[in-house]
Formats: structure tokens, sequence, C-alpha cells
């Protein structure tokens, strides 16, 4: 197997490192990071939100708690703050290969809103300024944000615009490390795994909107004169029964009679009262019987659509560069770790095997003990004082905190700051008309 990047002494320790992972290896590893010693050399902060002070810091660490304390990655360590950081590894094309990124995160922060995903990007990248608005071609990984997303971001940048997956992933949300895998072949099939088991998968034809819809309505096509839409139709043979319309509404009471004192000087003339007539039965309609020659709704034929043209390399990125993580985090705590990309599934997974896998029973122990001991703490904390007090001031507290973050994310936003919204209405519209364009099929 070949290692590419890194300068010689790192890439040689990389391929130690991979080699003693995996002993037989086919295919290629184009970019591994461990976030080992040394990884501040391979890895460039941008400057981006630098000025205006919300530029978050990274801390190098296994975090609270972890099932090898020696094993670190690299964690979001301020609350409120963008991070926006990313490495650069020997250019190439996923053309006629598989492409496999992976990495694993872990929100130990119990993320409410925010995301966990990394991004590829292509040569054409200035790192001290890499953010929200550089270009990238995949976006992929969780994101949450309150009750509703909960999910794998999977997005491909092709002709210039961002599709997003239109099939729903779910991703995990508890504070345990996660290992996310995008695999795409050059057969354009993709899956998507979270911990080395398949969570979705299918064609990159079918499940992003990546190319104008093969068919089109006729713009052209005229509904015949003679196309009836009309389902129902009055029936000719019921006809209006002769005397229909001479039925009164109302009848004269014939059991009314003029009251004994009633003074035709003073009273005026005596009317009977009416009284509703039961014969009537309202204004005549026809019936309708079911047509016999409704075609249904007219639609225009379907063409070729001339804006569609196939293309056999839909999956594929010219140029694939740079590795990047750009967030926007309210809480903190987000851990990322064993980034990987290759052309090789098998080395991923026996990869994530032997970091995560290895590692991931220690850390729910580690965890569970790290709960405990908090939950002890605050039932401690909380004794010598009225408790039912406590835990009511502490939900008031939680919310105005919530209330803080929503409005201070709200302040901080410059005009950058509102483009990752943008971004994502952009992305959304445009599944929207690619979805709208489907109903009109
Ligand atoms: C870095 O992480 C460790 C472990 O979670 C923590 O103890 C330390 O306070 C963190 N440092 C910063 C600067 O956040
Ligand atoms: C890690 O532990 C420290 C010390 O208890 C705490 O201040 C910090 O908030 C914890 N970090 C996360 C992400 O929970």
């Amino acid at each position: 197997m070949a290692v590419l990047g890194r300068s010689s002494s790192s890439a040689a320790a990389v391929a130690l490192v991979a080699l003693a992972l995996v002993s037989a290896v086919a295919g290629e590893v184009f970019f591994q990071e461990k976030f080992d010693d040394g990884w501040e050399d391979r890895w460039v902060k941008s400057e981006w939100k630098k000025e205006d002070g919300t530029a978050g810091e990274w801390n190098h660490t296994s975090g609270n708690w972890s099932g090898d304390a020696q094993d670190k990655g690299i964690q979001t360590s301020e609350d409120y703050r963008f991070y926006a950081i990313s490495a650069q590894y020997p250019e190439f094309s996923n053309k006629d290969k598989t492409l496999v990124l992976q990495f694993s995160v872990k929100h130990e922060q119990n993320l409410d809103c925010g995301g966990g995903y990394v991004k590829l990007l292509g040569g054409d990248v200035d790192q001290k300024k890499f953010g929200g608005e550089t270009p990238y071609s995949i976006m992929f990984g969780p994101d949450i944000c309150g009750y509703t997303t909960k999910k794998v971001h999977a997005i491909l940048t092709k002709y210039g615009k961002n599709n997003l997956i239109k099939k729903e992933v779910p991703c995990e949300t508890d504070q345990l490390t996660h290992v996310y895998t995008l695999i795409i072949r050059p057969d354009a099939t993709y899956s998507i795994l979270i911990d080395n088991v398949e969570k979705q998968s299918g064609s990159v034809y079918d499940d992003w909107d990546i190319l104008p819809a093969k068919k089109k309505r006729d713009p052209d096509a005229k509904k015949p004169e003679d196309w009836e839409d009309n389902e129902y139709i009055p029936d000719p043979e019921d006809k209006k029964p002769e005397g229909y319309d001479d039925i009164p509404k109302e009848l004269t009471d014939p059991d009314a009679t003029k009251p004994e004192d009633w003074d035709e000087e003073e009273d005026g003339e005596w009317t009977a009262p009416t009284i509703p007539n039961p014969e009537y039965k309202g204004p005549w309609t026809q019936k309708k019987i079911k047509n016999p020659n409704f075609k249904g709704k007219w639609k225009a034929p379907l063409i070729d659509n001339p804006e569609y043209k196939d293309d056999p390399y839909i999956y594929a990125f010219d140029s694939l560069k740079h590795i990047g993580i750009e967030l926007w985090q309210v809480k903190s705590g987000t851990l990322f770790d064993n980034i990987l990309i290759t052309d090789d599934p098998e080395y991923a997974k026996k990869f994530a095997e032997e970091t995560w896998g290895k590692h991931k029973d220690a850390e729910k122990a580690a965890f569970d003990e790290a709960e405990k001991k908090r939950l002890e703490e605050e039932s401690a904390g909380s004794k010598d004082e009225d408790i039912d007090d406590e835990a009511d001031e502490e939900e008031e507290d939680d919310d105005a905190d919530f209330k803080a973050a929503s409005s201070s994310a709200e302040e901080t936003k410059d005009d950058s700051a509102d483009e990752k919204p943008q971004t994502e209405e952009k992305v959304e519209e445009i599944s929207k008309d690619a979805s709208e364009k489907k109903d009109e099929l």
C-alpha cells in the first residue's frame, strides 16, 4: 500500500501505524490522522472569526472520559464560538476509484444544537482563510439541533450546487464516540455507516438531485379541444318534472282563523300566517352521472429534457486536497479523532475496529463512572439547601442559559454568521425545487 502526504518522517510513522493495524492492504490511504503528537504541524488553524473574537480554541485531549487517556483527538473548548481548521494531503481525484471518508466524533457536552461534520475541499483553498463560505466538495457527518434535527449530513457539491442527500439518516445522539463512514463507489453507489454498521445505501443518481430530470413535460403541448376532464356530468335523462317551479315555498296556514277581536280599522287587513310547504324541495338540480368520455386530468406528454445530460462521473470530484472542520458551537465539547481518507473500505473497517472498537467498552465504563460522580456531586451540593427550590432554580437557569445562547448566537452573527442558515436555506430550496419538479411529473 502507499501512504501519501506528510513530511517523510511522519509519513513513515503513519505507514508503520497503518501496517501494524492491518497487515495486508490492497488500497491507498490518502490521509490518516490520529492526532498524535505533532498534529499541529499538519493542521492549519484558520484566521476566520479571529478579528471579532469569536474564533474558538481546540483542545488536544482525550476528553473527560475515554477508553484510553493517551489516545487524544481535538475538542472544541469554548462556548459560543466558530471553529475552522484544516489539513492538506496530496491532491487526488476519486474518478474510477472508491472513496472512503471516515472519522470519529464524541459530543461530551450532550450537544443540543451543533454540527459534528467534516468537509473535503479541492486544491484551491487558502487554509488561513478557511471558513463558512469556503466552497467544499463533500460535507459529511452528524448534525443535531433540538428535537427535530438529528441526522447525518451527506452533501455533494456538483455543478456549483450543494446537494443534500434525500434519504433520512439518523445520527447518534449520546455522549460517546461514534464512527461515521461515507463510501462512494465508481459505480455511483454509496453507503453510510455508523460504527461499522451500514445505515443507508443506494445510488448517487437516485438519492441526490444532482442532475436535471431525464424527462420533462412538453411545454408546447396543448390540451386537445375535445379532452374531457370532468369526471361527472349532468344526467341528460334527468328532466325537471312538469310544474316543479310552480310549487310554492310556503303555504297559507289553513288552520289559522282571524282572531275574534281583530279590528280592521286599527289593525289593518288580516292575513293568515304562512307555514313551510312540505311539497317544496328547493331549486331543481339535475342529477350527475359519471362522464363516459372522462379521460382523466390532462397532462402534457413527457419528452426528453434537453437540459439532461448523463454524467458517468456523477460521484467523482476532480480535485480533493484538503479536509476541514468548520463549525459553530453554542456549547463546546465535540471531539474529533481518527480521520481517514482511503479507497479501501476494508482498511477503513479495520481502522475503526482498532481505534474506536478497541476502546468503546472502556469508554462506556469511564462515562458511566463520570456520570455517577457528577450526579453524586450534584446531590451533595444540594443537600444543605431546600432541594426543591434548588431544582427549580436550576431549571430556570438552564432556560436562561438556553435563551442567552440563542440570543448571543443572534448577536455574534454578523455578515458571515448569517451564511450558515443561508447555505442551508439555499440547499433546502434546491431540494424543494427538485422535489417539486418530480411532483409535476
Ligand atoms: C482540555 O481538556 C481537558 C480534559 O477534558 C480539560 O481538563 C481541560 O480543562 C481542557 N482545557 C481547556 C483549555 O479547555
Ligand atoms: C469536563 O470536565 C470539566 C471539569 O469537571 C468541566 O468543567 C467541563 O465542562 C467538562 N467538559 C465537558 C465537555 O463536559
